[in-house]
């Protein structure tokens, strides 16, 4: 996997139309890629304004794509097609119940708030404070006052929700926390960018009545999980 060159921060000075004209044009992108397939996902992109969750300085930047550094330690909001890759796979529909482990700025939240649509759910946790209220404030701003945001170590999952039809780690680990394969419903989904001999693999892993699978989808660079079943240091 490559590294990313991020753009150097900078007062913004685009206008709100052309944002819209930005996330038209990155939609038709991540189709034509093949990253953007459903509906619902498709709409979501083109709804969401993703410059409103980018901090001030590289707001320009919303529609590169590049992550973005978060307030908080090694938060990140990823580069726009992240989105599509996890949740494609993932088959986040209309009425699920889903679990977002990394809430960083609260896009890819807002995301699945509107795909999952006003039956569904979204719980979504995040370990940094500093990160947390910066998506925290994000959400307000935008509306979505709807959505379950807790403070925490996510690898322990959010019991009190649970059983979870999806479940989205955004952070690698060395291994999926099992609370979180606990909390997933028979029949669940699960994606999560896992380190193998140094290399980060999105895995989706499905549970079943017969029990777990799992399959590489692709090589990923993310930033590193914390907390109880976070990566170590040495
Ligand atoms: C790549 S960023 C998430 C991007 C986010 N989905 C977005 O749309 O901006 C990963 C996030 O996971 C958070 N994180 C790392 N370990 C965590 C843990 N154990 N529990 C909850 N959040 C964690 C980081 O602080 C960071 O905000």
């Amino acid at each position: 996997m490559q590294g990313w060159l991020i753009p150097p921060p900078k007062e913004p000075t685009k206008t709100k139309e052309e944002f819209r004209k930005e996330r038209e044009k990155k939609v038709r992108w991540l189709i034509r890629q093949g990253y953007l397939r459903s509906e619902r996902i498709k709409d979501a992109v083109s709804k969401v304004p993703r410059e409103d969750f980018i901090p001030f300085m590289h707001r320009d930047y919303a529609y590169s794509e590049v992550p973005l550094s978060l307030p908080g330690e090694e938060a990140t909001i990823s580069c726009p097609h992240s989105y599509p890759l996890f949740y494609e796979p993932l088959g986040l529909d209309a009425d699920h119940k889903f679990l977002e482990v990394g809430l960083g700025s609260g896009y890819g939240t807002a995301l699945a708030r509107e795909i999952v649509g006003p039956e569904g759910l979204v719980v979504s946790i995040e370990i940094d404070p500093l990160t947390f209220e910066f998506a925290r404030k994000n959400l307000e701003g935008e509306g979505y006052n709807d959505v379950i945001l807790v403070k925490g170590d996510g690898g322990l999952g959010y019991p009190e929700m649970a059983p979870y039809d999806r479940i989205c780690i955004t952070a690698a680990c060395m291994e999926i926390p099992p609370p979180l394969i606990e909390q997933l419903r028979i029949g669940g989904r699960l994606i999560a960018p896992v380190i193998k001999m140094g290399i980060q693999n999105l895995i989706l892993l499905e549970k079943s009545e017969k029990g777990i699978s799992q399959k590489v989808v692709c090589q990923v660079l993310y930033v590193s999980l914390r907390g109880i079943f976070g990566v170590s240091e040495d």
